[in-house]
């Protein structure tokens, strides 16, 4: 989803307050590869900068990833099915009730520096393109169902890189939705946080969008996929396959969903209200099959009926995608990957040359197995699956290739699937996971 939003966080590079700080990685336009910092003060950092800020020691303290989407693009509101995957780069909160009883809540950014204060008396307004939105959106939405939550204060650390398409944004909700709860001391079932979440996307930040983001933050799990179904709210977990990895690639396009986010949306809207007139029980475009489709073109605009080809496509492809995977047919899954990408390119148009070129460099490249756009689109990342062995030449030979056809420092990193959002002991200390220096 789109990026936590100030300007400042959009150019962040991960750094924790001192004394703990980190090896500090490099700024994209010095170097763009993605490092990776190993410390064991992720916890400590936190709680130091907390420290620093409000005088006192955090007493809650969360984590959230951010995703990949691997297979199944834009059919989460479609009812369909996708494969995702959650990362080793998170959001991480640490929070404590504020003192007194002002209803004012402080709210500092580690990585950029900034600050919000949010009045929990004055919640109504959302600022464009703001970071607080994602957390005043939430109190909103727990209010109406009758949560309350006390004043707070928290720091943010996070290394989601923002706005290219690996749901910083939802990292940031589940983070903060953990943290809120355990402070108003409610619990919810998983599939209700995930609704939180997207509710304050859809109500709150103005962007229409599924539940994709929130179930793969909050399902993750070591060394799998998640597998989700979107019209019974089930999740399974894939292992995923021995001796591959998946090498990300940020077309430094930022995208932001909330304009044609929703008019893709609204394109799949129509193709259902006219399918399900010639299809009697068609509710969503996941009841409609390929060769149906095909069948039913005419009826279309031509732009919907290619729309909706791709959700459909989409949907087939998760599924004889799961159904390689099953059967050890790596090479079978990395095609439907590449055949998911070309479906972006011709059927529902976000993605753009930038992707599409990092695209087709991959497909030149040794250890190779599929590329694709992951997430909305029009801009943000290209997912790369490919053979472990190859990993690293890989990325040095994308981007190395990718300056030389176009100039532009391409950032890659290499991610591991991860455990999903929970809550973190305050007192043990935890691995500080990959940068997010996009
Ligand atoms: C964004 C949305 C998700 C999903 C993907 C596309 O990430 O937040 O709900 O629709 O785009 O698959």
């Amino acid at each position: 989803m789109i990026a936590v939003g100030s300007p400042t966080l959009e150019n962040s590079v991960t750094r924790p307050t001192r004394p703990t700080r980190p090896t500090r990685p490099t700024r994209p336009h010095q170097r763009p590869r993605m490092q990776s910092i190993h410390s064991d003060s992720m916890i400590t950092a936190l709680r130091q900068g907390f420290q620093e800020n409000f005088g006192s020691l955090p007493e809650v303290l969360s984590r959230a990833p951010g995703r990949l989407e691997i297979l199944g693009n834009h059919t989460d509101y479609n009812e369909g099915t996708v494969l995702s995957v959650a990362v080793d780069r998170a959001m991480h909160i640490a929070a404590s009730p504020a003192p007194g009883s002002s209803g004012l809540c402080r709210v500092v950014d580690l990585v950029s520096d900034s600050r919000r204060t949010i009045d929990l008396h004055s919640l109504e307004q959302p600022r464009k393109g703001d970071w607080g939105n994602y957390i005043k959106g939430l109190i909103v939405e727990l209010h109406r169902r009758e949560i309350r939550v006390p004043a707070f204060d928290a720091v943010l650390y996070g290394t989601v890189p923002l706005s290219a398409g690996m749901s910083s944004s939802a990292a940031l909700e589940m983070a903060m939705l953990l943290v809120l709860l355990k402070l108003a001391g409610v619990e919810l079932p998983w599939l209700e946080c995930a609704k939180i979440g997207q509710a304050c996307e859809n109500h709150y930040v103005g962007a229409n969008t599924g539940l994709l983001d929130q179930v793969s933050s909050l399902k993750g799990k070591k060394g799998h996929l998640i597998y989700s179904d979107f019209r019974h709210y089930t999740v399974d977990n894939v292992p995923i396959p021995q001796g591959t990895a998946f090498v990300v690639a940020n077309s430094m396009v930022k995208h932001n969903l909330t304009n044609e986010y929703n008019e893709r949306r609204e394109a799949c809207e129509e193709a259902v209200h006219i399918l399900a007139g010639a299809y009697p029980g068609v509710k969503a475009l996941r009841d409609v099959t390929v060769q149906q489709l095909h069948a039913a073109e005419k009826l279309l605009p031509p732009l919907v009926f290619r729309r909706a080809l791709h959700v459909v496509g989409e949907i087939d492809r998760v599924e004889t995608g799961r159904e390689a995977l099953r059967k050890g047919d790596i090479a079978g899954f990395g095609k439907r990957m590449q055949q998911s990408h070309q479906s972006s390119m011709e059927n529902f148009e976000n993605s753009c040359p930038e992707i599409d070129r990092l695209v087709e460099i991959g497909q030149t490249l040794p250890g190779y197995l599929g590329a694709r756009i992951s997430g909305g689109g029009f801009g943000g990342i290209s997912v790369h699956l490919v053979q472990s062995q190859d990993a690293q030449n890989y990325q040095k030979s994308l981007e190395k290739a990718d300056q030389e056809r176009c100039g532009i420092q391409t950032a890659t990193m290499l991610c591991q699937a991860d455990d999903g959002a929970r809550l973190l002991n305050c007192n043990a200390s935890v691995k500080l996971d990959g940068s997010g220096i996009f």
